[in-house]
């Protein structure tokens, strides 16, 4: 089977750059599980279903077709054929997507299609769980972390270089943590340190600094 480089951590300490860059690097596709989970919680809320009503929410997860597309160059997203990949960054479904990824069967649905997607392998697999979960027989496990401080300047920057929404670095820290208490103390699959997973504080490390480190990992 191909390669698997499972990419688990918080919101904002760098994943997605890093999975990007690693995933180029190596020729692979990349896959971003977050997306997903922001796909189903737009379209619960574009469905006007309260994302705090599990059981609703529970019912109508098997509906939506959720489809992303793994090129690392040019990641896509779409629900039922609409392109999504704006939407799901704003700050709607970033409040609402904790809770309806909380619901362990939006998760099982989820953690379906993704096994799906990476089928043999030759991919790098972003998200919480992968190394836990949703592939457990990865060949590589990487657990990303960065201080509180440096994930809220970084996703700050992010947004704000997107232009759509004016934040501060103190609103992003305080999103981020209550994003993490609960993606961290849910009953079903919490973030948490795979076994075999190595963990990379890139605090002090720019995005080059850690796609280097992940890729020597890779070669040893
Ligand atoms: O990575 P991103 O911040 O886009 O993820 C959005 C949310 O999706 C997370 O805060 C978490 O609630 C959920 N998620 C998850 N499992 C994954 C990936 C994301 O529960 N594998």
């Amino acid at each position: 089977a191909g390669l698997v480089v499972a990419m688990d951590g918080p919101s904002g300490s760098g994943k997605s750059s890093a999975s990007r860059g690693v995933a180029k690097a190596l020729g692979l596709r990349y896959l971003d599980t977050g997306a997903m989970y922001r796909a189903m919680t737009w379209w619960v809320l574009e469905q006007g279903v309260d994302p705090a009503d599990t059981d609703a929410v529970a019912a109508r997860a098997v509906e939506p077709e959720i489809v992303s597309g793994t090129d690392p160059d040019a990641p896509t997203i779409h629900v039922d054929g609409v392109d999504v990949a704006g939407p799901i960054r704003g700050a709607r479904v970033t409040g609402a997507v904790s809770q309806v990824a909380a619901v362990p069967e939006v998760r099982a649905r989820l953690v379906a299609l993704q096994r799906q997607i990476i089928g043999d392998g030759g991919i790098v697999v972003e998200g919480r769980d992968i190394g836990t979960v949703v592939a457990p027989d990865a060949t590589l496990k990487i657990y990303l972390t960065a201080s509180a401080e440096a994930r809220a300047r970084r996703r700050h920057a992010e947004l704000s270089g997107g232009g759509a929404e004016t934040t501060t670095v103190e609103a992003q820290q305080a999103e981020l943590a209550r994003r993490d208490t609960i993606d961290s103390t849910r009953k079903t699959d919490p973030l948490s340190l795979a076994d075999g997973a190595i963990e990379l504080d890139t605090t002090a490390l720019d995005l080059q600094q850690v796609i280097a480190e992940v890729l020597r990992l890779v070669e040893e």
